[in-house]
């Protein structure tokens, strides 16, 4: 990776908007490799210049990730005009970073939800071709019986256009009944409309998992935080 402007640089770890960081800088408060910086056009090393803001370093990186527990009646997308998105649940910083979900879980569906500004890892995470499973946890309205588990592993028709790929089902509890599905694509109310094809409504869904990912369920619905190194190599993220 080359060198970059100081202003990006800031910019690109959510530090502030450009403008306001052009101030920060001129204010001289930013330093690279320990000397007063008031250029924010001086070019640093994203690997190997020692910068500080009011003397606290500012270390790169190029991606940010976040795991979300997201919480019902939130959308999934970067924004609306009325209604609140899971990007208006977290702070200003990660916003600058132009972070968006990986992925869209539907208004009432609660649990993991990756968000970073990386898109190639995202395409990856979503493509069925790349075949990772998202296992979600759904409560049903009535036993569809165990007929359903051999439909779901032979690909559920859901209409004359939409046939779904294979998927796991198990049943986990009878009374109330609560299911766990392994899908590997997600297309709209895909697992949804998977149960309603077996006879059974779901009631509540929530996400537990992505790939080798799984929900931190100390997290509280709207929680999140920042995917530690270990969660990263699961992912193939860098
Ligand atoms: N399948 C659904 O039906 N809804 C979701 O939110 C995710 C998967």
């Amino acid at each position: 990776m080359g060198t970059m402007r100081l202003d990006r640089f800031l910019k690109e770890q959510g530090i502030a908007a450009r403008s306001e960081l052009k101030k920060i800088i001129k204010k001289g408060r930013v330093k690279v490799d320990g000397k007063i910086c008031t250029d924010p056009g001086f070019h640093v090393d994203p690997e190997t210049s020692r910068v500080t803001l009011d003397d606290a370093p500012v270390r790169y990186s190029r991606y940010v990730y976040l795991m979300m527990n997201k919480p019902g009646g939130v959308l999934t997308a970067t924004t609306d005009r009325s209604a609140r998105t899971v990007l208006d649940l977290l702070p200003e910083k990660y916003r600058r970073m132009q972070v968006f979900p990986v992925g869209r879980l539907d208004k009432d569906t609660e649990g993991l939800l990756l968000v970073t500004n990386n898109g190639d890892l995202a395409h990856n995470l979503l493509s069925p071709k790349k075949r990772v499973p998202k296992l979600y946890e759904a409560h049903l309205d009535r036993y569809p019986g165990e007929s359903a588990i051999d439909a779901f592993r032979k690909g559920v028709v859901i209409n004359d256009e939409f046939t779904a790929l294979p998927a796991e089902l198990r049943f986990i509890s009878m009374e109330p009944v609560i299911a766990h599905v392994e899908v590997y694509e997600g297309k709209f109310h895909q697992v949804k409309r998977m149960f309603r094809a077996v006879g059974a409504e779901v009631t509540y869904l929530k996400r537990l998992g992505m790939g080798q990912l799984k929900l931190d369920e100390t997290l509280e619905p709207g929680g999140y935080r920042e995917l530690t190194e270990e969660e990263k190599t699961l992912i193939g993220a860098e």
